[in-house]
């Protein structure tokens, strides 16, 4: 009997075994995010970030009033790490530099050589072992000291630092580093950092800070790209791109106002940040423009509170990105929402009230819920909206609260996300060249400190060593990666 219903589990999984394949060039790997597995806050001349200041001085905005200070303790661990990707078989490694690591000051006028040789060991070491690195240039950890000064990135003068922070990088690490990223999830940062008090630096300027950070990131954006092709491209041969947050907005119902609340959602979450450097217009959608404009008049501002790019700034932020990184967790349903006469906020401006169906199954992240369709459904809308361009996803992946090394779920995650995307690449022809999971182990995460694990990998936290364990997603990813085909 058992045999028998071996055989019938084996010929369901084997009906359902997709043939399609990752196309040839396509590239696999894990990503993570310095100040979630660094550790190491005050070694050498390293100052405090505005994650470190903030764990210090406010702890219980942190779930289990955990901080960073060791993290995973990477710092330290270059050579296991390395050996551990090279065993999952990764194409490329995604991960951050620390900003405060490198340049104590903020400013270009002191760089810390011990800093700067962490991250050399590691390019040079991944490099070595075949994998290639991908770099973020920032993701969250400003140093606080430039936080102090007129409020980080609410203040114009920060996209010059951060210019010359940028040019700092490229000259240090370009001649190894040729796929660059400038930001990661300019939506999130800028919006629960600015706006709602939820992270680093804890500004609480709803309907207005949000904007104004984004603004400057994007400014931020344009003149990097804009540095890296006149003084590094013709030498150091890269690319230079930008990681944005998605969630895909389905419809709530087929009414005609829920339709266009799902799409202004779209526009408003993503296209925010894409429409100025993706599309045409090198501007924000104009949905966005005539909702903000009009509830900002509603509210008897003098002028809009989404800010406005000069003809000349249009003309640098447009087009600037060689690709579309991308990092996708889940799917919501949107209602049309009336907003006027609410407080000014970004939901109120984008008048949808968006929220999950009881039928998705839930995640140890509240905010995420699993519902594969939504990640094909996504990468058409930017195939369509913003003439197919080439994406790397990321991060996509799967949160639980246990770090149980038989992590069936993520599994099951992984198996049906990739699938998704097969079929987008296959049958949609959406231009998508790499994808990585989230995350290579598991780590800080912000606001929800340790209580949430997304690795492939455990972290024993509890010990002084940081032990790293497979979990059986880690196996099951390295199969992906090696037949480059998904059991579905
Ligand atoms: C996106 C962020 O980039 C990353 O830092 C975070 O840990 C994951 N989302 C999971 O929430």
């Amino acid at each position: 009997m058992k045999r028998i219903i071996a055989l019938f589990l084996m010929s369901v999984v084997l009906c359902q075994a997709q043939d399609y394949e990752f196309p040839p060039g396509f590239l696999f790997g894990v990503a993570s995010a310095s100040y979630q597995v660094e550790g190491a806050w005050n070694t050498s001349d390293k100052t405090e970030s505005i994650w470190d200041y903030l764990t210090h001085t406010n702890p219980s905005v942190i779930l289990d009033n955990s901080n960073g200070d060791i993290a995973c303790d990477t710092y330290s661990k270059t050579d296991i790490d390395v050996e551990l990707l090279k065993n999952l078989g990764v194409d490329t490694y995604r991960f951050s530099l620390s900003w405060p690591r490198i340049l104590p000051n903020g400013y270009n006028d002191y760089i810390d050589q011990d800093g700067v040789s962490y991250y050399n060991k590691l390019i040079d070491s991944l490099l070595a072992n075949g994998i290639t690195p991908v770099v973020t240039i920032f993701h969250w950890e400003l140093p606080q000291s430039l936080q102090e000064i007129g409020n980080g990135w609410l203040n114009r003068d920060t996209v010059d630092v951060f210019v010359d922070y940028a040019d700092v990088v490229f000259s240090l690490f370009g001649d190894r580093v040729t796929t660059w990223i400038t930001f990661n999830e300019p939506h999130i940062f800028c919006e629960f950092g600015y706006s709602k008090a939820r992270m680093a630096p804890l500004m609480n300027l709803d309907g207005i800070g949000g904007y104004e950070c984004a603004h400057n990131l994007l400014l931020a954006n344009g003149r990097t790209y804009r540095l890296y092709n006149e003084k590094y491209r013709e030498i150091q041969q890269g690319r230079v791109g930008i990681t944005l947050d998605a969630a895909w907005y389905e419809p709530g119902s087929d009414s005609e106002d829920d339709v266009l609340a799902a799409e202004r959602s779209m526009q408003m979450l993503l296209g925010w940040v894409a429409h100025p450097i993706y599309s045409e217009t090198g501007n924000y959608p104009a949905v966005m423009r005539e909702r903000v404009d009009a509830m900002s008049e509603a509210e008897g501002y003098q002028t809009s509170r989404l800010p406005y790019f000069t003809d000349e700034e249009v003309e640098i932020i447009k087009g600037s990105a060689d690709f579309f990184g991308l990092n996708h967790y889940t799917t919501e349903l949107c209602a049309a929402a009336d907003s006027f006469d609410s407080e000014p906020s970004f939901e109120a401006d984008s008048g949808a009230n968006c929220y999950f169906s009881d039928n998705w199954e839930t995640t140890g992240a509240s905010q995420f819920r699993v519902v594969p369709w939504g990640f094909r459904k996504l990468l058409n809308w930017i195939k369509s909206e913003y003439n197919n361009p080439e994406v790397i996803i990321t991060e996509n992946g799967y949160g639980d609260n246990t770090g149980d090394l038989h992590d069936c779920r993520r599994i099951y995650f992984y198996n049906a996300y990739l699938s998704e995307l097969l079929k987008a690449i296959t049958e949609d022809g959406c231009n998508v060249s790499g994808y990585h999971a989230w995350t290579f182990m598991d780590n800080f995460e912000w606001a929800s400190g340790y209580t949430i694990k997304f690795g492939l990998y455990n972290v024993d936290f509890n010990d002084p060593d940081r032990p790293r364990t497979a979990k059986m997603s880690a196996y099951n990813y390295k199969n992906i990666i090696q037949t480059r085909k998904v059991d579905w």
